[in-house]
């Protein structure tokens, strides 16, 4: 699989008396087979519209974007989305919500509820098929959520701050979850977070990107999830010298971004 993304620019026009927004400006980047690359950057400088862009619910105002060198003209099921709201349908229980995008494709409900089945004991949540959605905690439901996007075996997951909604305990036990299933299932990954620890801990590619217009100022190749797949805990990977020196480096790039804009 490879994600290529050339020139990009997104202009979004005048309304009701605002003027046009440049959310992105020239944007190049590459996603290849299997990486997991994570976006960085301030409030509104162009995150959910790149992802959207990938997502094909946004076209490009100029620039390419191909997946295995076929342009991306409009949303299908090799790229599958994970919102921070998870968007699961309530009334279903939880195999039918992992079932669900298998359903719209005609799937036999025998054949799709055994696929739902595999990836529901993958995300761990084997003994809810049957539980109302509106039961279970925050972390669950995402869970749910993710577990719905695999099942169609898309090539590349896109995540929304997926883990924006969950307190800080739930947050860092699907960091590990998400990085386990990225290792198990060989996916690619483009990945937005506020969080710069998320960022560094999750991704083998960071990119930072800064408002008006949205451009990538920054890439950084990033070590510490392998570390962490490798068997060190993941607290003793984000606590490491290097991990906390590439932390205030980013940290202090996107406090300077932020200066700017208030200026
Ligand atoms: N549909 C739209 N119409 C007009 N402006 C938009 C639209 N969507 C996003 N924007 C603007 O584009 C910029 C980038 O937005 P967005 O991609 O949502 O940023 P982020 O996800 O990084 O916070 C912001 O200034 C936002 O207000
Ligand atoms: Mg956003």
């Amino acid at each position: 699989m490879r994600l290529n993304i050339k020139n990009v620019s997104v202009v979004f026009p005048a309304t009701g008396g605002r003027p046009p927004v440049e959310a992105l400006s020239r944007i190049n980047l590459a996603i290849e087979d299997e990486e997991f690359v994570v976006a960085l950057g301030a409030s509104g400088c162009g995150k959910s519209t790149l992802l959207n862009l990938i997502a094909g619910f946004l076209a490009p105002s100029s620039g390419d974007l191909t997946l295995d060198a076929a342009p991306v003209a409009g949303p299908g099921a090799d790229r599958a989305v994970v919102f921070q709201k998870h968007a699961l349908l309530p009334w279903l229980d939880v195999l039918d919500n992992v079932a669900l995008g298998l359903k719209i494709q005609g799937v036999g409900a025998a054949q799709r509820h055994e696929t739902a089945n595999r990836f529901i004991e993958l995300l761990g949540l084997d003994g809810f098929q049957k539980s109302p959605v509106y039961m279970l905690s925050g972390g669950m439901q995402q869970r749910v959520g993710i577990a719905r996007a695999l099942t169609c075996d898309p090539k590349i997951l896109l995540m929304d701050e997926p883990l924006g909604a969950l307190d800080a305990l739930t947050r860092e036990r699907a960091q590990e979850l998400i990085l386990n299933i990225w290792n198990d299932t060989h996916k690619s990954i483009f990945f937005i977070t506020h969080s710069v620890e998320e960022a560094l801990f999750m991704g083998t590619k960071l990119i930072v990107m800064s408002p008006r217009p949205g451009r990538i100022t920054h890439t950084f190749d990033l070590p510490f999830s392998k570390k962490f797949l490798a068997g060190e805990p993941a607290r003793q990977v984000k606590a490491s010298a290097d991990f906390i020196r590439l932390r205030e480096e980013v940290l202090k790039i996107i406090f300077a971004d932020e200066e700017e804009a208030v200026a």
